[in-house]
């Protein structure tokens, strides 16, 4: 018994400078507010998929489609292996079809990084290789967010604005890379735990809409930091895109603290980074600026010339350079990675 041909694709993660923030549409996941972001290079997932005969069981030895991470069959109740499910469905060729699944990501397994925005687009574009789809960026984007709505963003390399559209359909809701390549550009992981959200971020989402007074402010909030952030990027000017950023994210973090009941992300140690390095860029007039999602873990905006400086209050920070890869051809980026696929 034999599988059919394969799809597979590797879709990097990414980190939010303007956060996406709650939903218009939750089947559709249609956000409230564009949001912006930058993909972490050469961080993220691979997927390969295959149409998987009924007869032939694997290791995993349930119903349906199998989900691996690495080697490990994905038990089918969690959350992961139903999502999963939900979007393959949108676009099985009969109802009768079953996948398998191989998922692998080299994203430092504690860090918490938007996995599910890698994982989402790396499915989108292993099913666009299984069936020779040749879809457009666009459409790539548009399913993706359907998986997870920041998946929208991990499509191209560099800095992405998903822009939210006003349709009911969604077709105008998708990401699009700005022409800004800034080699010297980094992000710095601070990873402080690899514990399980207490609260995913749908359902923070979903809480912080409905229940926080502050949340009525947060679109006017998102157009003014896009409109200032989307100048800073294309001028490189750091101080201008980690002081929006960072302005972004506390904000968000300020509406979820305000729903009923709070949701806090933060722990001790978050806030005491907090308080090292805003103590250090006044210190030292170091540009580096702090973003968080959901969940404890920080992450640094600054310059590649800064690290070593910033290293020594934060020894433990891996640095991602997003443009790294850039400079080479997307098959040149894209082979060695694949290659390590599952
Ligand atoms: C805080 O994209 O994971 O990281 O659409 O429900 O799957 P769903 O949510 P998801 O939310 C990401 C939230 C965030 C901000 C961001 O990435 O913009």
């Amino acid at each position: 018994m034999t599988l059919s041909r394969e799809g597979k694709a590797f879709a990097p993660s990414n980190i939010a400078l303007i956060k996406y923030w709650g939903k218009r549409d939750r089947a559709l996941n249609l956000p409230i507010t564009s949001s912006l972001s930058v993909t972490l290079g050469q961080l993220g997932t691979c997927t390969t998929l295959r149409e998987r005969p009924l007869e032939f069981k694997g290791l995993c030895q349930y119903e349906g489609d199998h989900l691996y991470l690495g080697d490990t069959c994905v038990d089918p109740q969690t959350e992961f292996h139903r999502k999963a499910t939900r979007f393959l469905s949108l676009s099985r060729p009969t109802p009768e079809t079953r996948y398998e699944l191989r998922t692998a990501s080299n994203i430092p397994i504690a860090a918490g990084l938007a996995s599910s925005a890698s994982g989402f687009a790396a499915l989108t574009l292993a099913l666009n290789d299984l069936y020779q789809w040749n879809l457009s960026i666009p459409d790539l984007s548009r399913l993706a967010r359907q998986g997870s709505g920041s998946a929208c963003r991990s499509l191209e390399q560099g800095f992405v604005e998903w822009h939210a559209g006003s349709r009911a359909d969604g077709m105008d809701s998708y990401g699009t890379r700005l022409e800004v390549t800034w080699p010297e550009f980094s992000i710095g992981i601070i990873v402080l735990s690899d514990q399980p959200k207490p609260i995913s971020s749908r359902l923070a989402m979903e809480r912080t809409r409905e229940t926080s007074t502050l949340y009525q402010a947060w679109p006017t909030q998102v157009a003014n930091d896009l409109a200032r952030i989307r100048p800073a990027l294309l001028a490189k000017d750091i101080e201008t895109v980690g002081q929006v950023a960072e302005h972004n994210a506390l904000s968000m973090h300020a509406t979820l603290l305000s729903a009923d009941p709070a949701i806090l992300y933060s722990t001790p140690k978050t806030v005491e980074i907090y308080h090292t390095l805003w103590a250090f860029r006044q210190e030292t007039g170091i540009p580096v600026y702090l973003t968080q999602d959901a969940g404890p873990n920080v992450k640094l905006i600054t310059l590649a010339a800064y690290e070593a400086r910033i290293e020594s209050i934060f020894p433990t920070v891996h640095w991602v350079h997003p443009f790294e890869a850039c400079s080479a051809t997307n098959q040149q980026i894209l082979t060695p990675i694949l290659n390590k696929c599952p």
